[in-house]
């Protein structure tokens, strides 16, 4: 089997390298942004037919949830147009695809977790370009799995346990939103999901949701960064109104499970336990 990972130098990348570097009998050639630029229709298409691959992992997206509001049409040529170049190439070299979507493509107004087949509504320019992606996949690659996934971080890369310690460590006093409910995701236990579905003996494509177990607020997920490092720091919480950003987030976007868990027996552990493993990976680095 030949996989092809995109974006691979991003928080999820690296840690789908960690997994299948565990496995040296699977053959998985790792693209970043400047050896493969997923914009250029020309590099995809040299790149898929060049070299037969069985499985391409997209990574590569637009992440800069609030600088999408004013970048518009980038975040749509990544998130959206290149996704098409991927999957009209994919097509023609019978190469199946996994694609990585988010909860931002839901409108944050249920009581009880997002079900694959849930309307989504995008409220933000990120959002709206994901949705875009998954559909431009699904008409090129109606096989292709895609995965919706939540509040991602891990030891790599820009994100909020990695905000969270370095603003901690340096003693500032915190405002965090309490009203925005969804489950932080540690990226290697996406990854882990990834290597499952990848050498699971049947492909089953579809929309599936992938987060840890558990819900939190982004409050509840600051005091549980400071608790397991044990850095004293005052959090207080504030309402969405109070803090106010660019893009509008969903107040809720738990993602419910069941689908991806049944297909793949997985076994997800709980969001706190994972984060108290990627922090002590974080602390044994330094
Ligand atoms: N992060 C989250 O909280 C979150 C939440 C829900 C869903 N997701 C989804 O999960 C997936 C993985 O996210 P992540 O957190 O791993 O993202 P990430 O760390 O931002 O990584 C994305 C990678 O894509 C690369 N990239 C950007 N433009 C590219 C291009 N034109 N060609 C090739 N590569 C390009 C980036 O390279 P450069 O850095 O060099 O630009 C970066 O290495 C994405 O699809 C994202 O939408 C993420």
């Amino acid at each position: 089997m030949k996989i092809l990972v995109t974006g691979a130098k991003g928080q999820l990348g690296l840690n789908i390298k960690r997994i299948f570097d565990l496995h040296p009998d699977i053959d998985v050639t790792y693209t970043d942004a400047d050896s493969l630029d997923i914009t250029s229709p020309d590099a995809v298409r040299k790149y898929l037919k060049d070299t037969h691959f069985d499985i391409l992992i997209n990574c590569a997206a637009y992440t800069a949830v609030d600088k999408a509001e004013s970048e518009a049409l980038l975040a749509s040529k990544i998130n959206t147009e290149a996704v098409g170049y991927l999957a009209s190439t994919a097509r023609e070299t019978g190469t199946r695809i996994i694609h990585i979507s988010t909860d931002y493509v839901f409108p944050g107004d249920h009581c009880r977790p997002y079900n694959e087949h849930d309307e989504p509504n995008p409220h933000s320019i990120y959002g709206r370009t994901k949705l875009e992606g998954e559909a431009v996949l699904k008409s090129f690659c109606p096989d292709a799995i895609i995965i919706r996934t939540a509040w991602l971080y891990s030891e790599d890369g820009s994100n909020f346990v990695r905000t969270m310690l370095d603003k901690g460590s340096q003693g500032i006093d915190l405002k965090v939103v309490c009203d925005q409910i969804g489950t932080p995701t540690y990226a290697r236990d996406l990854a882990k999901a990834i290597f499952e579905i990848t050498t699971a003996d049947e492909w089953r494509g579809g929309i599936y949701h992938f987060t840890n177990e558990g819900v939190a607020s982004w409050y509840d997920f600051a005091k549980a960064i400071f608790r397991i490092a044990r850095l004293k720091v005052n959090v207080t919480p504030c309402a969405s109104t109070e803090y106010k950003t660019p893009a509008k987030r969903p107040l809720f976007s738990v993602l419910n499970k069941t689908k991806i868990k049944k297909a793949y027996r997985l076994q997800i552990p709980y969001w706190e336990e994972s984060l108290r493993e990627c922090i002590s990976n974080i602390s044994n680095r330094i």
